[in-house]
């Protein structure tokens, strides 16, 4: 029988040192032009590339949080590898030309899910990445700290831009939410909000997902009035309104190629 070769057992890890991730990796510290994450398909293999090394370091961590729908973790998991999504853009782009956040030193995104909204935080904000944090109750990233939004790991006035994007809708303490950006943004800083426009109840969710992201007994936050009084006088100046013009949801029937959004932008004073 002649003799076969056989390929030494290598672990993930091993694997992807000897691949292309770890070319990618070496060269990240060097894209000091970050205008290039601006580039769908960079930013793409940059965040999937970090995301595959963390999964091959079993770096991902969640915690539970009782403020939040309980199939939160489950839901987001799914989505992890997806960095296509760029709906942030709607909070990070009008948030771009406000004069006040050009001299931003310190950014939060609350519900982040993988590092994509930070990168585009990061380029769009002209903000290096190590000033930009996340926060979730799914890690895998030094710059996203694990932690509940009803109950920051921060400081008072923190952040100079607090930024929310499709998140409050899983929280069954809105108001409690709105108050925490508030103590951790300062004084003059800008709060940022966008949420899903969607009229799923739980029945029309448990049909078209199997489990519902509704929660019982409280009413979907579905415009910027909603998402403005939450916030009550620690609302100063109003800079963006976007009250989903097309009212497009998902349905118990079928999701819709675009859902409408809802967003709000203004500064916080104390
Ligand atoms: C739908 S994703 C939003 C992802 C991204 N921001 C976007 O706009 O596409 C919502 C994220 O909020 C996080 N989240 C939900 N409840 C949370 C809580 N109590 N504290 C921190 N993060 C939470 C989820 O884990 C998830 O990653």
């Amino acid at each position: 029988m002649p003799y076969r070769k056989t390929r030494p057992h290598t672990s993930r890890l091993e694997q992807i040192k000897h691949s292309n991730t770890k070319v990618v990796m070496r060269l990240l510290p060097r894209i000091r032009n970050r205008q290039s994450l601006r580039i769908n398909s960079v930013r793409k293999l940059v965040g999937q590339t970090r995301l595959r090394w963390a999964m091959a370091r079993k770096r991902i961590q969640t915690l539970e949080s009782d403020n939040s729908v309980e199939e939160t973790i489950q839901h987001n998991l799914k989505s992890l590898k997806d960095f296509s999504n760029c709906r942030i853009e709607l909070l990070i782009r009008p948030l771009s030309v406000i004069e006040s956040v050009r001299h931003a030193r310190s950014v939060l995104l609350i519900g982040p899910r993988n590092e994509n909204d930070l990168l585009i935080a990061s380029t769009y904000l002209d903000i290096p990445l190590n000033c930009v944090r996340g926060l979730d109750l799914i890690s895998y990233s030094k710059q996203i700290d694990l932690g509940d939004m009803h109950d920051m790991p921060y400081e008072d006035n923190s952040f100079d831009v607090v930024i929310c994007g499709w998140t409050m809708s899983y929280s069954n303490q809105p108001k409690v939410l709105a108050d925490e950006m508030a103590r951790v943004c300062r004084s003059g800083g800008v709060c940022a909000v966008g949420v899903e426009y969607s009229t799923l109840d739980e029945a029309g969710y448990e049909k078209l997902l199997g489990y519902s992201l509704a929660i019982e007994d409280l009413k979907r936050i579905n415009s910027v009035k909603q998402i403005n009084d939450l916030f009550g006088a620690n609302l100063d100046q109003v800079f963006f309104s976007h009250d989903s013009p097309l009212k497009q949801s998902h349905t118990a029937e079928g999701k819709v190629d675009f859902p409408s959004s809802v967003a709000s932008i203004f500064s916080i004073a104390k």
